[in-house]
């Protein structure tokens, strides 16, 4: 094909390299047919998607709305306007950074905003929920920081907050940090604060996983007692790949605009500020509540109806999204049950459960989460049905007999599909 200007324009992407139609077209498929059980995901709407594919993705920028080192920006302007004015309402705080490009990058802009190379942070242990960017020793936050963990507590799974109180007291971190990818309980950010300002750290919370629960009302509100607060819009709040930086502490946000740029990033995402608006502003509506309400209450069916049919689950329920198995309970490793289920269209990750083995063939946890099936429609009712196949698969693959039961769970599971589709499909 002639590579002229106007066929630059107009040739569609099945046209000029079919491989990556191909792989496109498979991963649509893939989404419509399988039910997505990966608690960090979600499906964002077609006004997300619309954003995301547009030709303001072309437009450079650095620097902040009104302030910026390229022209033409008047329109991203007016898009990553919106963006502040909705996360402030949102979340109730006096100031927002809405450009970080991920969920490690708003945390690596805290972390250069507020240490200095080998000061110490206190976060949540990895097998307990934590995240890599809180101080894993492999992530820059544990190879530049001197990161130190707490943990939850071994009877009840529980975040220890006497045993962070300790730590804290001992260790005497900078900063303390709460929130992860894998803790499935309500977080005590009042009394975590105390802990906080009684050894002098700043408190940090990273609410990644449970904006959306924030937004919605059900969970409660970082503000007004974390110092600073990072997310990612993706997970519950149900928006683009990006993440966000909230606080109410306006000496700090000055600092805080130098630090995402030019501190730890160059220019900005402008279709993604775009999509994080629109998704802003999805989540301000009263029909975000109710799916909120609806992810919680679909989670707590599915820790029950697995729970009934004899899998542990961590911390013996969920207040959250999330819902953790302990698979040792059947005798299973993560691996196993990842592979089990997606025999049937059902896509999950293994993952460590507290006390787990550091390596992740070894797990013996698996992490569910019920926000992109609540977006399909799923309720309650679905909900119960899902706990069962998964239960039905688990018992089969225990038994040696999972064969017999696979055909029959996809069949389950297509029916789910066929019933809730995505994007009209
Ligand atoms: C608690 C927490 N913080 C940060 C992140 C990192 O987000 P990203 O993958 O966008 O860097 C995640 C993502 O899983 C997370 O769960």
């Amino acid at each position: 094909m002639a590579h002229t200007a106007k066929a630059h324009f107009t040739t569609t992407v099945e046209d000029v390299d079919p491989l990556v139609a191909d792989a496109l077209a498979s991963e649509r498929t893939r989404q419509q047919n399988q039910i997505e059980l990966i608690a960090s995901e979600n499906i964002v709407s077609r006004a997300v998607l619309d954003a995301l594919g547009h030709e303001i993705t072309n437009k450079t920028l650095e620097g902040y709305p009104g302030n910026r080192f390229h022209g033409g920006g008047q329109f991203v302007d007016i898009a990553e306007q919106a963006a502040i004015d909705r996360a402030k309402q949102l979340f109730n705080c006096g100031y927002a950074n809405v450009q970080p490009h991920s969920g490690t990058q708003a945390n690596l802009a805290v972390f250069f905003l507020l240490l200095k190379p080998g000061e110490k942070v206190l976060s949540l242990d990895l097998a307990a929920g934590g995240h890599l960017s809180h101080g894993m020793k492999a992530n820059l936050s544990g190879r530049w920081f001197d990161a130190n963990n707490y943990n939850v507590n071994p009877q009840n799974e529980v975040i220890d907050l006497d045993e962070m109180e300790r730590l804290a007291e001992e260790i005497r971190p900078k900063l303390l940090i709460t929130g992860g990818s894998a803790y499935p309980r309500e977080l005590d950010f009042e009394r975590m604060s105390r802990i906080a300002k009684k050894v002098g750290a700043y408190f940090l919370v990273d609410m990644a996983h449970i904006a959306g629960l924030v937004a919605g009302g059900v969970h409660p509100s970082p503000f007004p007692h974390a110092d600073i607060v990072t997310c990612t819009t993706t997970k519950t709040l149900r928006g683009p790949r990006g993440g966000l930086i909230l606080t109410n502490n306006e000496e700090w946000y000055k600092k805080l605009q130098a630090a995402v740029f030019p501190g730890v990033q160059g220019s900005l995402h402008s279709n993604v500020l775009a999509a994080k608006a629109i998704c802003l502003g999805e989540a301000l509506r009263d029909d975000f509540k109710v799916y909120t309400r609806q992810v919680v209450e679909n989670a707590k069916v599915l820790a029950n109806t697995l729970a009934d049919r004899g899998v542990r689950i961590v911390s013996g329920g969920t207040d959250t999204h999330i819902v953790l198995l302990d698979l040792s309970s059947k005798g299973l490793l993560g691996k196993q049950a990842e592979t089990l289920l997606a025999r049937a269209n059902i896509t999950s990750n293994k993952n460590p459960i507290p006390g787990d083995s550091p390596r992740p063939p070894e797990w013996v946890g698996m992490r569910l989460g019920s926000s992109a099936a609540t977006t399909r429609g799923l309720k309650e009712e679905e909900f119960r049905i899902l706990g069962t196949v998964i239960a039905d698969l688990i018992d089969a693959e225990v038994a040696g007999k999972a064969d017999e039961v696979v055909e029959g769970a996809k069949a389950k599971i297509a029916e789910l599909t066929n019933k809730f589709p995505v994007y009209g499909q």
